[in-house]
């Protein structure tokens, strides 16, 4: 809590923004005092095809975690985001497409992205998908990412995304978990000027003899490159909706049935895949988007996320179009062709709400002011942060180069789980601290524990935990019930656990400090130290292997692997490249570690647990107060480990 100069709302800001302080704190104490009737009111942001006579039903009592919103209601998801629209807004921009290279862009107005679902909706029933269906995605940054998954929603199939740089044996894992039908893809994608080989990636994965469940593929031309086929299972995508109407009634679906899937790490080695329902969701998402991003109709809404996480998810197509918002989908990144692509593609759009992340700031930050080189950004008026913390520095850059010293920022923390942002300054209502995420929502009670589980009052610092349930919280871990209670519910009894760590400061805002688990943020994407392990020793050399985050100036964090190898096995050069090449191919290119610590033991306790603190320790040089090493099965182990780091 180093800086603590703060930020106020600028005086033109407040007079136009939809909620200040006054009303903030006003709304917030009904949403906690009262959350039934709050939500009941609140629950009216989205349509309801049967409206819903209750709202909340959720119990977080060990042995009966149950949680229902909205549940006797009926509505639809692509209904919501579209239909509803067209009276007053179908000649609106939906979707700003920005290519990876500059000079391919394209507007989609709220009718043409109502045509092309609709017909996209009916083509997926052409091929057999009904509601409850499983439909996975594998998608490159194209209006038709955000096509499909309006078109399951529509027809009530259950969407799964995996981001396009996993890899085929993580996409293979996710499909077989999920059971999924059908995967949608395109022929490449295409991303920093480079190719990437998405159906060449399907392919693969559909050859593992455990994928069983895929009847067909449906691939959209992005490149046109010549790519295999395989006769009867793959279908072109322009074939597929060529003779479909534009019109598909819309599937009344349950509050509480399933929406999408999507897979996340936690502290084991395999991925979770985190269920989120119809009503709660769809209402969490379109109400968060609308006051933490201070929804104005003529907005033009940038999140840099790709919908392959559960940030694209939310906030760059369910919660902007439901709101009726012009989203920009960008399918490359912030510095290509040159740093200050970010900047340039603000002004060709004129972008007034910019949503990234804080790797990307910093990588920007790195380079100066080339990142704004012959850009005014003067169409900002508001900027946003996730995915891990900002570091003040981070912050102050972000806010004086990109904003113009003039741009307020909400820095927004949320989880996969959580469906929606949960703490977050609220632009018109929130006087700002560089590196806090301030105060909660609407609705959410967040508190502070001690690792007992005490909770903790005032000015102070502990686990993070949530008290009550919201509609956006996430309803289940896909195929694997009981594991939901024991990931969230059981560390602290009567609580959701996020995970993260906060201090809470003297006026109540929450500085999140990180995870305290055994998951690491590497570039705002998350990853269990189990899951590079285990890819780890699944090599025929390895015989053994322990992952740890250290501080990266860039990607927050870093993946530091020590790896002990097999008798006779020689450590060198080209087996590291060799090993980080192998750990791209089992997950994906996010994955790779950093640092190799090439070792012949690593620190065990006598029961034989790997000792992660002092390996923790020892990656970030801090050897001065290694703690307790006396339950080392051999403390001598921990001497070698600290030379070898030297010697480095
Ligand atoms: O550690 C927190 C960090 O990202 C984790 C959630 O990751 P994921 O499920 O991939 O969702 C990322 C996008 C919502 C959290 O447990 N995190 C996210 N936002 C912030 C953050 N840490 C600090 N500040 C944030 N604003």
């Amino acid at each position: 809590m180093s800086d603590t100069k703060l930020y106020p709302v600028p005086a033109e800001f407040a007079q136009n923004s939809l909620l200040n302080d006054s009303a903030y704190q006003a709304m917030y104490k009904h949403s906690i005092n009262d959350p039934e009737a709050f939500w009941r009111e609140q629950g009216q942001i989205v349509d309801w095809i049967k409206p819903y006579s209750q709202v909340k039903n959720t119990s977080f009592q060990p042995g009966s975690i149950d949680i229902k919103w909205f549940q006797d209601g009926k509505l639809n998801v692509s209904a919501n985001c579209l239909d509803r629209h067209l009276k007053d807004n179908a000649n609106k921009t939906a979707i700003i497409w920005e290519g990876d290279n500059p000079a391919d862009s394209e507007k989609l107005t709220y009718q043409d992205v109502y045509e092309k679902v609709c017909q996209f909706s009916n083509a997926l029933k052409a091929q057999g998908i009904k509601k409850g269906d499983v439909v996975c995605l594998y998608m490159p940054m194209i209006p038709e990412a955000a096509i499909a998954m309006l078109a399951c929603t529509r027809i009530g199939a259950v969407h799964t995304i995996v981001f396009a740089g996993f890899s085929a044996g993580a996409l293979a894992e996710r499909i077989n978990n999920c059971g999924a039908k059908l995967v949608i893809t395109a022929d490449e994608g295409v991303r920093a000027g480079r190719i990437i080989r998405l159906k060449d990636c399907v392919d693969k994965a559909l050859a593992k003899p455990q994928v069983t469940s895929v009847n067909n593929v449906i691939v959209f031309a992005r490149t046109k490159a010549d790519i295999a086929w395989h006769e009867g299972r793959d279908l072109w995508w322009h074939d597929v909706v060529k003779d479909q109407p534009s019109e598909c009634e819309p599937e009344a679906m349950n509050a509480e049935d399933p929406l999408f899937i999507l897979y996340t790490s936690g502290s084991t080695g395999k991925p979770k895949g985190v269920l989120h329902t119809t009503g709660g969701y769809l209402v969490y998402a379109t109400m968060t988007f609308k006051y933490v991003f201070d929804h104005q109709d003529s907005d033009v809404f940038w999140c840099t996320a790709d919908v392959g996480w559960i940030t694209g998810h939310s906030y760059l197509v369910y919660g902007p179009l439901a709101n009726a918002a012009t989203t920009v989908l960008f399918e490359g990144v912030p510095n290509y062709p040159d740093t200050a692509r970010m900047s340039q593609v603000i002004d060709k759009h004129q972008v007034t709400t910019l949503y990234t992340a804080p790797t990307a700031i910093r990588a920007l930050m790195a380079k100066g002011d080339d990142a704004i080189a012959g850009t005014k950004r003067t169409s900002l008026r508001l900027m946003g942060s996730v995915g891990e913390p900002i570091n003040p520095e981070a912050w102050r850059w972000y806010y004086n180069t990109i904003g113009n010293s003039s741009t307020p920022i909400v820095d927004t923390w949320w989880q996969t789980e959580t469906g929606g942002i949960l703490i977050t300054p609220l632009p018109g209502a929130t006087a700002l601290k560089p590196g806090s995420a301030t105060r909660p929502f609407f609705g959410i009670s967040p508190a502070l524990v001690d690792n007992e589980g005490n909770l903790l009052e005032g000015e102070n610092e502990g686990n993070l935990v949530i008290l009550d349930s919201w509609p956006g919280q996430m309803r289940g871990i896909y195929g694997d019930e009981s594991r939901f209670e024991e990931a969230y519910f059981s560390t602290f009894p009567n609580m959701y656990c996020t995970g993260d760590g906060a201090k809470r400061d003297a006026d109540g805002y929450y500085w999140i400090t990180g995870r305290v688990d055994d998951v690491l943020n590497v570039s705002g994407h998350r990853m269990g130290t189990a899951e590079i392990e285990s890819a780890l020793v699944s090599h025929s050399k390895i015989a053994e292997a322990a992952v740890v985050g250290v501080p990266h100036d860039i990607k927050g964090q870093g993946i530091y692997a020590y790896v002990t190898l097999n008798a006779g096995e020689k450590a060198d050069d080209a087996l590291e490249a060799e090993v980080k090449q192998w750990v791209r191919n089992e997950i994906g290119a996010i994955a790779t570690p950093d640092t190799l610590h090439w070792t012949q033991a690593l620190p065990k306790t006598r029961s034989g647990k790997i000792m992660r603190r002092i390996l923790r320790k020892i990656a970030t040089n801090d050897t001065d107060s290694l703690g307790d090493t006396s339950t080392l099965a051999d403390p001598s182990v921990v001497d070698t480990l600290i030379a070898e780091k030297q010697n480095a």
